[in-house]
C-alpha cells in the first residue's frame, strides 16, 4: 500500500468524522458511464459510436483492447443494481449511449435502446436508488462524426434533439440529469491532442468543438429544463485538478499557471455562468470568435441546478517555451518523485478542496456535487476471494475527508460519488486501470466487493472514519 504523506492532511481538514456530519441530505452514490461498462456494443439495433471505431485503430489502446463486451452491465444490470442494493448505495450515475436510442444520432429511434434505459431507470427506482442519468459521455454516434461530430455547428441542433427525447421517454422519472461529461477532456483529448476518439489533432477543430459543446452544454440545459417538471434537478460535469506553478514565485511558472488554470478548469465553466470565455488569461482563446455567430453570447449561459465537480490530482505547471500557444507544460507525479496512482496521477486529496473552493469562489455559482473522485491501484483478487485495496480506501476517505472540510467552511456542496462503481474500460488505457469499488474478473464477469467498497458501504451505514 502507498501510504499518503502527512502534508496531503493539512491540521485544517478534520481527521474523524461519519456520514452524519454532512448533514442528511447530502447525497452520496457512485459513477459510471455507458461506453465504459455496457460492452453490447453492436446489440438490440444499437448503432456505432466514435469509440467503437476508435479502438479498432493500431496503436490507439493499450494492448489493442475494445470495450465490445468490457463489464457486461448491458445484460447484468439486474445483478449489479442488486450489488449497489448490498452495499447500501442510494444514488447511482450512469450515462445513455447515444447511438443506442438513436443508432444515426438523429432520426429513426431505436426503440430496444429506449426500453434498456427504461428498464435500468425502473430498475433502480424499484430497488430504492435514484437514477442520475448524465446525457453524453463521449460516445458520439459515428454516424454524427461523419458529419464532422462536434466541429460542426449543426451538433447543437442533434445534441439537443437527442435530449429532448431522453427527457421526453425517461424524464416521469429520472429526477437528477447531467448535460456533460467533462467537456475539456473530449474536445481536448479527442481533438486537440489526438489521444480519444475520435483522435483528430487540431487547434481549429478543438476550439469548434469547444464553442459547439459550450452552447450544446447550455442549449441541453434549456430542453431539459422546458421538458421536465420543476422538480427536476439539471446540472453538468466538469474534469478540474488544482494546479500550482513548479517553482513557486517564478513569474514564468505563475503566468504559465494561469494559462493552464484557465484552459483545464474554467474553459467550459464560465461561459455557462455568463462569465464569458477566459480569453483575458488564455489569449489563444481569441480564435473562439471565429466559431461565434451573432447571438450566441446569449445562448452560451445557462441557470444550472448545480454543476459536476470531478477531480483526481492536482497538477505542477512550468513555463514551457517549446509548447506553442500554451507555453506551459505539466510536470508529471513519477518526475517530481511524489506518489501516484496507476494512471500515473499524484496522490493530492487536497486537490478536491481547492477545486471545489475555486468553483464556490464563482458570484452565482450554483450549488456543487463531486460527481466523480477516486484511484486506480493495481488490485488483485486474493485467494480468499477478497481484493485488500487499502490505498484506494485511504485516498477516498481522505477525499471526503476534503469535502467535508469545504463543507464547514460554507461551500455548497451537497453530493459524493465515487469513480467508479466496477472497474470497467479506461478509454485509452483500457483494461489496466481498476478504479472499481468492485472488482470484475472479465474472463467469468464475476464482480467481488474490493475492501473499499465493503468500507464504503459500512461509511453509508454510519461508521466513523479515523484518518
Ligand atoms: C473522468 C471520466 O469522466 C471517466 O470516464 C474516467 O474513467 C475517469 N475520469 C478516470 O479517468
Amino acid at each position: 500500500m502507498r501510504m499518503l504523506p502527512p502534508a496531503f492532511y493539512p491540521a485544517s481538514a478534520p481527521t474523524t468524522f461519519s456520514r452524519s456530519d454532512f448533514g442528511a441530505d447530502f447525497r452520496w452514490g457512485v459513477s459510471a458511464a455507458a461506453y465504459q461498462t455496457e460492452g453490447a456494443w453492436n446489440t438490440d439495433g444499437k448503432g456505432p459510436s466514435i469509440w467503437d471505431e476508435f479502438v479498432r485503430r493500431r496503436g490507439r489502446i493499450k494492448r489493442g483492447e475494445t470495450a465490445e463486451i468490457s463489464a457486461d452491465f448491458y445484460h447484468r444490470w439486474p445483478q449489479d443494481l442488486d450489488l449497489l442494493n448490498q452495499m447500501g448505495i442510494d444514488d447511482f450515475r450512469f450515462s445513455v449511449a447515444w447511438a443506442r436510442v438513436l443508432p444515426e444520432g438523429k432520426g429513426i429511434v431505436n426503440q430496444k435502446g429506449i426500453d434498456f434505459y427504461s428498464r435500468l431507470v425502473d430498475g433502480c427506482l424499484t430497488r430504492g436508488i435514484t437514477p442520475w442519468l448524465t446525457a453524453y459521455h463521449w460516445d458520439l454516434p459515428l454516424a454524427l462524426q461523419q458529419l464532422g461530430g462536434w466541429t460542426n455547428r449543426s451538433v447543437v441542433g442533434w445534441f439537443t434533439d437527442y435530449v429532448e427525447l431522453l427527457a421526453a421517454r425517461l424524464g416521469d422519472r429520472v429526477q437528477h440529469w447531467m448535460v456533460l461529461n467533462e467537456p475539456m477532456v473530449f474536445t481536448g483529448a479527442g481533438h486537440l491532442l489526438g489521444v480519444h476518439a475520435p483522435g483528430r489533432r487540431s487547434l481549429g477543430g478543438f476550439l469548434a468543438a469547444t464553442h459547439h459543446a459550450t452552447l450544446a452544454q447550455a442549449e441541453g440545459g434549456r430542453a431539459l429544463r422546458a421538458a421536465l417538471p420543476a422538480t427536476a434537478r439539471i446540472g453538468t460535469t466538469f474534469s478540474c485538478s488544482y494546479l500550482t506553478p513548479a517553482r513557486p514565485g517564478l513569474a514564468r511558472d505563475e503566468r504559465a499557471t494561469r494559462r493552464a488554470d484557465a484552459l483545464l478548469n474554467r474553459l467550459f465553466v464560465e461561459p455557462a455562468l455568463g462569465l464569458g470565455y477566459p480569453v483575458a488569461d488564455l489569449p489563444l482563446l481569441n480564435w473562439l470568435d471565429r466559431y461565434h455567430q451573432p447571438g450566441d453570447e446569449d445562448r452560451l449561459p445557462f441557470a444550472f441546478d448545480f454543476l459536476g465537480v470531478q477531480n483526481y490530482t492536482r497538477e505542477v505547471v512550468q513555463h514551457a517555451p517549446y509548447v506553442p500557444l500554451l507555453w506551459a507544460r505539466l510536470v508529471g507525479a513519477a518526475a517530481r518523485g511524489v506518489p501516484f496512482t496507476d494512471m500515473g496521477w499524484e496522490v493530492y486529496p487536497e486537490s478536491l478542496y481547492y477545486m471545489l473552493r475555486q468553483f464556490a469562489a464563482y458570484p452565482n455559482a450554483p450549488r456543487l456535487l463531486v460527481t466523480e473522485n477516486g484511484a486506480a491501484f493495481p488490485d488483485q483478487l486474493n485467494l480468499m476471494g477478497s481484493v485488500p485495496d487499502a490505498a484506494r480506501q485511504a485516498y477516498l476517505q481522505a477525499c471526503i475527508g476534503q469535502v467535508l472540510r469545504a463543507r464547514q467552511e460554507g461551500v455548497p456542496v451537497e453530493g459524493y460519488f465515487a469513480w467508479s462503481f466496477t472497474d470497467n474500460f479506461e478509454w485509452a488505457e483500457g483494461y489496466a486501470p481498476r478504479f472499481g469499488l468492485v472488482h470484475v474478473d472479465y474472463e467469468t464477469q464475476r464482480r467481488t466487493i474490493k475492501d473499499s467498497g465493503h468500507w464504503y458501504g459500512r461509511f453509508l451505514a454510519g461508521e466513523q472514519v479515523r484518518l
